[in-house]
């Protein structure tokens, strides 16, 4: 990874105690995900504020100072350059970590799309292939690929989006089960596929290679179908660095990412977190490299400088700025 700014890193540190881990506001129609607790402002908006949690092994490790803001802009970036492609929720940033987005009806299926063979995850490709599966969700694969390869083309491998854990499935499935239509699978595959192919090219203007990602797509009041949730972040998606990979991958290394794995690794190190009730605390200095991955990635993503709060916005606290900036737009 590239050195960092010293002034980032001291920006970080300042940070690590005063990160957004539960946002408190006074809205109905609170609902929290791993990552992002949403409330409801009326029948057609909600109000979306992406905290600071960082969830692996179905659960919250740590907060990572500034994560919430990374995700944020780095999506609100994204849904603002992808509009002609597909309708999104996205209405209005009113925070670095806080939007208000088109309530939706999201479709219970992840529309995931990859472009390499990779991954280790009981849901990623590689798992699968290397048991000998050469049909998955529907594609039919061919012999003789390696961890990391490039598929021919990308291809959309969808999960169910399970309360407890997501399942491959086919399209066939999707429709026979009643989660989506034919007709709105097909358009959501087809706005999936664009949105992969403009990202690619994006990412790539900035060498970066967009490996894989995870899109949610919902139907908003009117009937629209939209992209919501989140887009080509670094927590939706795999980024690799382009200009080392053909190089490494020949050499049969692993490619350089955005890597959030040290923390996993640490954490199953030091303890059992599947089972044990209580987590131990991140130290402090992964916590720091993290918090600068995320920024590097959001910089590296979209080809602008991560503004930091200016020093008035220093000295108050997440849950007050995240307060004044909502009564700015008379929430
Ligand atoms: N515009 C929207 N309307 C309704 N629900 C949405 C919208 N955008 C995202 N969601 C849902 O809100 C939740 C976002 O919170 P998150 O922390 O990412 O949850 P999860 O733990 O399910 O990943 C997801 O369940 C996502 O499907
Ligand atoms: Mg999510």
């Amino acid at each position: 990874m590239s050195e960092h700014k010293t002034s980032y890193r001291e920006a970080v540190r300042a940070h690590l105690h005063s990160t957004l881990e539960f946002s408190d506001l006074p809205y109905l129609g609170k609902k929290s995900g791993k990552v992002r607790d949403s409330y409801q402002l009326d029948n057609d908006r909600l109000l979306f504020v992406v905290t600071d949690r960082l969830s692996a092994f179905d659960r919250v490790l740590t907060t990572v100072p500034f994560k919430g803001q990374v995700l944020n802009l780095t999506s609100a970036w994204w849904f603002s350059i992808t509009s002609h492609i597909i309708a999104n929720h996205l209405l209005a940033v009113v925070d670095p970590c806080a939007s208000i987005v088109s309530k939706c009806t999201p479709f219970p299926v992840e529309f995931v799309v990859r472009d390499y063979m990779t991954g280790s995850t009981s849901t990623s490709l590689w798992t699968h292939y290397k048991a000998g599966e050469r049909i998955y969700c529907g594609n039919v694969l061919p012999d003789g690929l390696k961890k990391n390869d490039k598929l021919e083309h990308p291809i959309v491998t969808p999960t169910t989006k399970d309360a407890v854990h997501d399942r491959p499935i086919t399209p066939e499935d999707i429709v026979k089960e009643g989660l989506m239509s034919e007709s709105q699978w097909e358009y959501a595959k087809n706005a999936a596929l664009e949105l992969f192919a403009y990202g690619r090219n994006e990412a790539k203007k900035r060498n970066l290679i967009l490996v894989d990602t995870k899109y949610e797509m919902g139907i908003g009041n009117d009937g629209t179908i939209m992209l919501i949730d989140e887009v080509h972040t670094p927590d939706s998606s795999r980024f690799w660095q382009a200009d080392s990979y053909e190089q490494r991958h020949a050499e049969g290394l692993e490619p350089e990412s955005f890597d959030k794995e040290f923390i996993r690794l640490w954490f199953n190190r030091v303890c059992d977190p599947y089972q044990d009730e209580v987590l131990p605390k991140a130290p402090d200095h992964l916590v720091v490299e993290l918090a600068l991955r995320y920024i590097e990635a959001y910089e590296r993503i979209t080809g602008k400088e991560f503004q930091f709060p200016d020093k008035q916005m220093l000295s108050i606290s997440n849950h007050d700025r995240l307060r004044a900036n909502l009564a700015k737009v008379g929430l």
